[in-house]
């Protein structure tokens, strides 16, 4: 949830740190600080409440210059956001500062513990003890890394923290508890790098080490030792990013978000390249490791996810079980984990998350693993966590994705998912050649026909003249288009903070009909489909309770317009792929109804881009 980046070497720390926090501010922005390492020989602390446009303005006025330093992005758990609350903490005697993301959950009796020795807190965090734990270590005569060592040894719950001590000028030491999101050393020539996330580094480095779960490393500019909490020396492994950091900087565009619901196009090509074959109608997900043998062996697959990448697992649902004909379950992450599912080796577990990072799709997928069950994931960070502990994956490749509200990983995920469904089909013996070539033949046109939808935005902005002053929205679909109105409904709520229900239009009638009025804008999704007619009933049986019907219909369906107040065209494609198409007017309606209301559309209120807490 939390941003934290971290810096040694030549340069000046503060402004290293400080740009990296930029590219980190989606994460959270309750606060943010920067710790450096001054040459007075002090360690210097800036921290501001909101935006981290405060910070930087605090920074201005009040510089800070040394060599190494550390800096965070704040989304406050414990304690209300506040610039004592926000992050680095620093110890009691001040030589030992500490960022943190996660939550250390035994925090209360370690509180009270040190606070019978003595110890004064200057916040409400739980991250306090950490640093005060730490120092009081190095007080009792421990080195640096033993220090932090026994501290960690201490912490419940998952954590990841970098610690800086005066004690210690030349080294900064990170490490990782658990599944409290990644830390990144980004490994550069006389210089070190850490982050939570890539993108706060691509602009110095490519080279990364992720750290795994439990482990430790001990920085300094000239390089890195990795251990395991109990200090045994580790063999890392170097990753080497490819990601175009141009693609994490909005461009032409007023938003991120927009930016990546215009990325869609070449999102989609690229989570295609060198997997599917347009000439000979093929499909391999070589970094999948399937087998006919394993595939066979299954008799079904639970996707695991949670918000907009859970929907996007209940489209894949329909998508897997047409082309692959096996049973396919969806769960959420945060409730999978706390029942006790039927799960052996015959079954196949697939997360599904943008991030790779997403504490309840990790636990979950854990667990599901623990139980005999093959662990899949398809997953857009590199070298995230979900990626790793899988079996096979799918990296989706849609490029970094900084707006808090998902998109383009929607899209590329479902994109995926198809592909998944195809080759396990033909792994099964249920999709021959021909058919293959059929499926690939449609996946071809997605990029293009998603190309055209995004040509003019002017319809949404009229659309958002029109509805911008809605109090609730209903989003209604059937089939395979129902968790496209669950989608709508929910970039909707995010980003402009207007309630909104996405309904199966079919249930419609068993109540949520009670709410329609004549204030009551519903969104229904009517492509031409076996379950068409379905939804012009539906449409149909909203207008005469009053509703204002906005209809996403099929290109060329000119009866639509008799029925529904507003109409989106959307080009058509196969029934299994149409979900791409028409998921993509219902972030653009959200978007620009939120840019009306003059909503913070890249970085909602209460939210953070991902979620490595419970
Ligand atoms: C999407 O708009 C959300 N902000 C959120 O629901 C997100 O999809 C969810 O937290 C899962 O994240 P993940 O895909 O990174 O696991």
């Amino acid at each position: 949830m939390c941003g934290i980046v971290g810096y040694i070497g030549p340069r000046d720390a503060a402004t290293v740190v400080y740009d990296g926090l930029k590219r980190l501010e989606y994460r959270g922005y309750d606060s943010a600080g920067v710790a450096v390492l001054a040459q007075n020989g002090r360690i210097a602390i800036r921290r501001d409440v909101g935006k981290l446009s405060n910070l930087g303005s605090l920074l201005a006025e009040s510089p800070v210059s040394g060599q190494i330093g550390i800096g965070h992005t704040r989304w406050a758990t414990h304690g209300e956001p506040s610039q004592r609350n926000a992050h680095p903490h620093i110890g009691m005697n001040g030589h030992v500062v500490v960022v943190h993301n996660g939550i250390v959950e035994n925090f209360l009796p370690l509180r009270e513990e040190l606070a019978a020795e003595g110890v004064t807190f200057a916040s409400e965090t739980d991250t306090e003890v950490i640093v005060q734990l730490v120092e009081r270590y190095l007080e009792s005569g421990l080195g640096f890394d033993t220090a932090v060592r026994q501290t960690l040894a201490q912490l419940e719950g998952a954590n990841a923290v970098v610690v800086m001590s005066l004690d210690q000028p030349d080294q900064l030491i990170c490490a990782r508890l658990g599944n409290a999101g990644g830390i990144t050393l980004g490994l550069g020539r006389d210089e070190m790098f850490i982050a939570s996330d890539i993108p706060a580094i691509l602009e110095y480095t490519r080279d990364m080490v992720f750290l795994e779960n439990r482990q430790m490393a001990l920085v300094t500019r000239h390089g890195y030792q990795l251990t395991d909490l109990e200090g045994e020396p580790l063999k890392p492994e170097v990753h080497t990013i490819n990601w175009d950091p141009v693609s994490a900087v909005k461009g032409e565009f007023k938003h991120f978000m927009q930016k990546e619901i215009h990325d869609q196009p070449q999102a989609l090509i690229d989570t295609m390249r060198g997997r599917v074959n347009f000439e000979k109608g093929t499909i391999t997900l070589p970094e999948m490791n399937l087998t006919t043998e394993l595939v066979n062996s299954l008799n079904k697959i639970i996707i695991v996810a949670c918000g907009t990448s859970y929907y996007a697992g209940l489209i894949g649902k329909f998508m897997i079980e047409a082309l692959a004909r096996i049973p396919v379950e969806v769960e959420y992450g945060s409730e999978f984990r706390y029942y006790d599912p039927i799960i052996d080796e015959h079954t196949a577990v697939l997360a599904i998350t943008q991030s790779g990072e997403t504490a309840d799709t990790l636990v979950a997928s854990e667990q599901a693993r623990d139980k005999g069950a093959t662990l899949w994931s398809i997953v857009n960070v590199i070298g995230s966590q979900s990626m790793r502990i899988a079996d096979g994956y799918i990296a989706m490749q849609a490029g970094p994705e900084i707006g808090v509200a998902s998109t383009k990983a929607f899209t590329t995920s479902l994109a995926d998912m198809y592909m998944l469904g195809c080759v396990l089909g033909e792994l099964r013996g249920v999709i021959t050649p021909t058919k293959m070539r059929g499926f690939v033949n449609d996946l071809a046109h997605i990029p293009n026909l998603a190309g055209q939808l995004l040509e003019d935005e002017s319809v949404y902005e009229n659309l958002a003249n029109v509805f911008h002053n809605a109090q609730d929205f209903l989003f209604l679909g059937r089939g395979i288009n129902y968790p496209v109105a669950l989608e709508g409904a929910l970039k909707l709520k995010e980003i402009s903070y207007i309630h909104a229900e996405g309904y199966p239009a079919g249930e419609m009638k068993h109540g949520p009909i009670a709410l329609i009025d004549e204030t009551m804008p519903v969104v229904a999704l009517a492509t031409s489909d076996r379950l068409y007619e379905k939804m012009v009933s539906n449409i149909q049986q909203a207008k005469t309770r009053g509703g204002i019907v906005l209809a996403v219909a099929t290109q060329g369906n000119g009866a639509i317009g008799r029925e529904a107040d507003y109409v989106i065209e959307v080009p058509a494609t196969s029934e299994l792929l149409q979900p791409i198409l028409n998921t993509i007017p219902m972030q653009l309606l959200s978007y620009h109804i939120a840019v009306w209301r003059g909503c913070d559309v890249d970085q909602p209120r209460n939210l953070a881009k991902s979620v490595t807490v419970e």
